[in-house]
């Protein structure tokens, strides 16, 4: 292609394994697909029976506002002072986004130059680095898979040249590692990025799918001053099944959230009203009834098929603590196989889809991602289709 921007960018990942299940399902194998973190339970009903009112609404099918509705906005800092204790200021301190990865890729429209550059960890969710690679800003990877290793680096790198980032990106509990962090992590973070004025952009998308109490996510914005260098974005695509919807936030520091509604007005206007009018609604049920049962869902579904796995193909996997994924290495039979060839040979030979840890940055090379999206029968399927090659 003759064009600067798409001959810099990688095939994006999930197309590319599109590609292989279309050849996969042309060979006759059914897919059985743990690739992409789309969420399979309904959302609340509540929001669906709302959704299904409001769309007969015909005023509601106008332009939305750019940076999302009031309703949602306040929706969004009463969400933040229940669950986080953090105080926001809706008009200057909150903005919807379409989707925390629409935010997160026009933030970095909006902020960057070709004099700067930023920190970002390798791997992690692509648009934490191509949405600064389209906006034809400099990376710097942190390559880590622990967070402890991941700020002991960002740390040796920034206290190693006079030349600063702009910003650092951090994402807890991560997609893909599932690692999770303590506040005292983000009080480190905090306390560095203010000494070095360097701003943070962190991206919680999944707060609220954790298994434990005592491994309960934290915001960035809990610690003291972290308004002053911070801006953080949340979705309700995985806390409330609601992907589709496209809706997602950015809260915290006025100048970043300044800039990103200032970007935004030019490039796009808010979600269909109706799916914002919904999206409040999730945000301020009255019980916490879901989000358990999804956390339960998850969790559940994580440890069958870490115990399935070890049983059936002596695939042993460390359960996660947080998110919809596991995260493992490569079983040990296919260690010399690149994630992506595993990968390949998973989907054309069997029908089970994966992504490669690869498709996630450097240091997920030797790693697989899998997302918790499948019944416990279909796991089961899928095992079965796989045990030939791990005999
Ligand atoms: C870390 C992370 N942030 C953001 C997103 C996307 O969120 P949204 O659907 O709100 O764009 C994802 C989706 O997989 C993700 O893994």
């Amino acid at each position: 292609m003759p064009f600067y921007l798409t001959k810099k960018l990688p095939p994006y990942i999930f197309a590319a394994i599109y590609h292989l299940k279309q050849e996969a399902v042309a060979r006759g194998l059914e897919i059985i697909d743990f690739g992409m973190g789309n969420p399979d339970s309904a959302p609340p009903q509540h929001v669906m029976d709302r959704l299904a009112e409001l769309v007969r609404d015909p005023k509601l099918f106008g332009y939305s506002v750019t940076g999302g509705i009031d309703i949602l906005k306040k929706s969004l800092c009463d969400y933040y002072q229940r669950r986080f204790g953090v105080e926001l200021d809706y008009k200057s301190e909150s903005l919807v986004t379409i989707g925390a990865k629409e935010g997160i890729a026009s933030l970095a429209t909006a902020i960057s130059d070709d004099k700067n550059y930023i920190c970002i960890p390798s791997p992690s969710y692509p648009i934490h680095s191509f949405g600064f690679v389209i906006a034809k800003t400099n990376l710097h990877h942190i390559e880590a898979i622990a967070a402890s290793d991941f700020l002991a680096q960002f740390k040796k790198h920034v206290e190693s040249t006079s030349h600063k980032p702009q910003a650092v990106i951090v994402s807890y509990p991560c997609n893909p590692t599932t690692e999770i962090v303590g506040l005292d992590f983000y009080e480190e973070l905090v306390a560095f990025c203010r000494k070095h004025q360097i701003y943070i952009i962190s991206d919680i998308a999944y707060a609220e799918l954790y298994f434990d109490e005592k491994d309960k996510p934290h915001s960035i914005l809990e610690v003291k001053g972290a308004k002053d260098i911070a801006i953080e974005f949340s979705s309700i695509s995985k806390s409330y099944s609601m992907a589709g919807c496209r809706v997602g936030f950015a809260c915290g520091n006025k100048d970043l959230v300044g800039a990103l509604y200032k970007i935004k007005s030019y490039l796009n206007y808010g979600s269909f009203n109706p799916l914002q009018m919904v999206a409040a609604e999730a945000l301020t049920a009255k019980s916490d009834e879901y989000l358990q049962n999804l956390r339960q869902l998850y969790k559940s579904r994580g440890k069958f098929l870490v115990d399935i796995f070890a049983r059936e193909l002596g695939w042993s996997i460390e359960k996660p603590k947080a998110s919809m994924f596991i995260w493992t290495a490569l079983p040990k039979k296919f260690s010399h196989l690149s994630s992506f060839d595993f990968c390949k040979k998973m989907i054309l030979t069997c029908g089970v889809a994966m992504s490669p840890g690869s498709s996630f940055g450097k240091s997920g090379e030797g790693f697989v991602r899998l997302s918790l999206i499948r019944s416990e029968e279909e796991v089961r399927q899928a095992v079965a289709k796989m045990k030939p090659l791990f005999l």
